[in-house]
């Protein structure tokens, strides 16, 4: 549902400076809160944001997608995020029923069998439960980067997010490199996901990740069975891949 106020005009964003990460943060806040929230996957990015928010204000929303795939390095990061700036995490767990049958028909592995089925694992673990946490907010906030991939070379700081009943995308770090974010993370002493040292610069499912080798793409870990331009699980459908879903505020 989207308040009645929401309106996604280019003059609600027109003094703040777009590659200010805080300001666009900021901004968000004021005009979104509190039906707005930090989707976190808990990598680096989103512990970024995170410290960001909190500078802020106390009472920011995050939310979390635990698609019961997740690496326990995920979890442990979440957990100190927890402690570190006294939140709760709004966690989304995929439907049980759903999720029942796709293990009992198809068993434990079934996304490495085709990029249908892999589709269908991330619809059940990931887009139907990010469905329902956005059904109430009127925007979210997102650590993508366009540094990570192709599908991602057009993303926008401010998105109408289309396929989410035109609520607010907002991706401070659109513009970050993975060195700016390092930076950041270094600069104030964050906690952050142990498998960032193990070679992992993208946090996903842990059967479905794995650490990239010198000279890879960043994203190179993610689905690396499949081609790149089928590397998205359809929690961030872009432009480029439906040319209508996503719209520049
Ligand atoms: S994904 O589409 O391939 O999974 P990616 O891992 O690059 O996305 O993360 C991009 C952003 O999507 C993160 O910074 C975060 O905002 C959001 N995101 C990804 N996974 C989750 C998750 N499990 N729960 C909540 N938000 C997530
Ligand atoms: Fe399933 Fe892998 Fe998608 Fe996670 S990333 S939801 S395990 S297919």
């Amino acid at each position: 549902m989207i308040a009645m106020n929401f309106s996604p005009k280019n003059e609600v964003w027109k003094d703040v400076d777009l590659s200010d990460a805080k300001e666009v943060l900021h901004h968000a806040f004021d005009l979104y809160h509190p039906r707005i929230s930090i989707a976190s996957s808990f990598g680096l990015e989103d512990v970024s944001l995170i410290d960001m928010a909190a500078s802020i204000r106390p009472d920011f929303r995050v939310f979390a997608l635990d698609t019961g795939r997740l690496n326990e390095e995920t979890y442990e990061c979440a957990e100190k995020i927890m402690e570190r700036y006294g939140i709760s995490i709004e966690w989304y767990f995929p439907k049980t029923e759903s999720v029942q049958e796709l293990e009992r028909t198809k068993g434990m592995f079934s996304f490495r069998e085709s990029v249908e089925n892999r589709r269908e694992c991330c619809g059940i673990r990931k887009v139907e439960p990010l469905n329902r946490a956005l059904n109430n907010l009127d925007a979210w906030i997102t650590g993508q980067r366009r540094e990570q991939s192709l599908t991602r070379s057009g993303l926008n700081v401010v998105e109408v997010d289309k396929s989410h009943g035109g609520i607010a995308k907002i991706n401070p770090l659109s513009d970050w490199t993975l060195d700016d974010v390092w930076s950041y993370v270094r600069r104030n002493e964050l906690p952050y996901n142990r498998l960032h040292d193990a070679g992992y610069p993208s946090i996903g499912c842990a059967p479905c990740t794995r650490a990239i080798k010198p000279g890879e793409d960043q994203r190179a870990g993610r689905w690396w069975w499949e081609h790149p331009e089928h590397k998205e699980c359809g929690l961030h459908i872009n432009e480029s891949e439906t040319g209508k879903d996503v719209e520049n505020i």
